[in-house]
């Protein structure tokens, strides 16, 4: 995503606590000091078993307070948090998260994060029972209701064998984010509405018509909405993504529940996002687990509604619409042709077309996509599905 954070110099506490991610936590470091800003690391004791303070010096070019009893002449232990003009915790443990929602102060990171008004951004990162469990649910929702803000964690291989929701976010979206936070905020005031996931359509009570889209491309456009500033409201089918904290999420596991939530809503929003993937037929489901031999008289298929076309036939003059198209054609020319005729025929604003299959989009952290306007020249944007939504953002917000 493209930062819209002033050009000048920050001053950054990178807080980093005892978790394995702590390694990926140097490439925060050495990014937000590339690209000019002031670090201040403040390791816990536990982040210094993963990584010693030498490397946080080396990396940060700057003093690396680690107790609490450091620099007392200066204050330190409250002075890093005053001065601060941003405050990321990456990776931020599920003790850290119980600490600081009850507002502890037994170590340097504890202090600075009571004494500082600037934002704070948290990239959580633990195995998914920890995650999962409602007590690190609580904290988390203590904090994102005291205005934190959070990015991640994803879904994806933990430490050891296991893989689920838990990982962090990568560095550099991280970065970009907790810039974007600080930045000004074009959106603010403005209700975004996104769709995401996939829908499932149900047969019989054990089975539906689904598809492989994981959601991950709608979170990400709602992440980087919020930090836009804007009120987002996410209505999403299966997701296999945590959705972003701070933003309103509707179950809709139907095209028909989709249709219903998005088209109440659309009036009030001045963007629309279709990024869900929307089974195109339904059927009349039975009310029976449906059998082998009953195969032949499975019902009959029937098309969904036109979600992004009838979003597009009330669309007033201020409000924008933008529609995902999702094709298999490996020819880019035929795969804009489709996308110029869905603009067309959904009377959308920008589609973004990507190309989709059992390898490719669904489910990738990175993606490429053109994003079409209705004039000018398509815009290749590739990239983390952070860094994407983005560009579409610029798109949008550009005159
Ligand atoms: C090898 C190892 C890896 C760990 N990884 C994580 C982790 O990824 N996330 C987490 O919440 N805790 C993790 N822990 C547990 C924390 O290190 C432990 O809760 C510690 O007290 C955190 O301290 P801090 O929050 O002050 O940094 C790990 C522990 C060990 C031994």
């Amino acid at each position: 995503m493209t930062a819209r954070h002033s050009e000048s110099s920050l001053r950054v506490v990178l807080g980093v606590t005892g978790g394995i991610a702590a390694y990926k936590a140097v490439q925060i470091a050495r990014s937000l000091v590339t690209k000019g800003h002031q670090v201040t690391v403040i390791p816990t004791a536990s982040a210094l078993k993963f990584v010693g303070r030498p490397t946080w010096e080396a990396i940060s070019r700057s003093d690396v307070p680690v107790d609490l009893f450091d620099g007392v002449a200066e204050v330190t232990h409250v002075a890093l948090g005053q001065q601060a003009d941003l405050v990321i915790v990456a990776p931020a443990t599920a003790n850290f998260l119980a600490h600081y929602a009850h507002g502890t102060a037994e170590d340097l990171l504890g202090t600075t994060l009571l004494a500082t008004t600037a934002p704070v951004v948290l990239a959580p990162a633990m195995h998914t029972e920890m995650w999962e469990n409602p007590a690190t649910t609580e904290n988390l929702a203590a904090l994102v209701a005291r205005g934190i803000h959070v990015i991640g964690p994803e879904a994806g291989p933990l430490t050891g064998t296991d893989s689920g929701p838990g990982r962090m976010s990568e560095p550099e979206d991280i970065v970009d984010y907790a810039l974007s936070v600080v930045g000004p905020r074009p959106l603010a005031g403005q209700k975004v509405l996104i769709s995401a996931g996939g829908t499932r359509e149900p047969i019989d009570p054990v089975r539906f018509i689904g598809n492989r889209s994981t959601g991950a491309m709608g979170v990400a456009l709602a992440q980087a909405a919020a930090s836009l500033g804007a009120e987002v409201t996410l209505v999403h089918g299966a997701l296999e993504v945590t959705p972003p904290r701070g933003v309103e999420c509707v179950f809709a596991p139907t095209a028909a529940d989709m249709h219903t939530e998005m088209t109440a809503r659309f009036p009030d929003s001045s963007i629309a996002i279709m990024a869900a993937a929307v089974a195109d037929w339904s059927v009349e489901p039975a009310a029976e687990k449906l059998t082998k031999d009953e195969a032949g008289s499975w019902p009959e298929m029937a098309q969904t509604p036109d979600i992004a076309a009838e979003l597009g036939a009330s669309k007033t003059a201020e409000q924008r619409l933008v529609v995902f198209a999702a094709e298999t054609t490996a020819d880019d020319e035929e795969l804009l042709a489709r996308a110029r005729a869905k603009m067309q025929s959904k009377s959308a604003d920008v589609v973004v077309a990507n190309r989709v299959g059992e390898q490719v989009g669904f489910g990738q952290t990175d993606t490429a996509v053109w994003i079409v306007q209705r004039s000018g020249a398509p815009v290749l944007s590739t990239g983390s599905k952070l860094t994407v939504a983005g560009h579409l953002f610029d798109v949008l917000l550009s005159p």
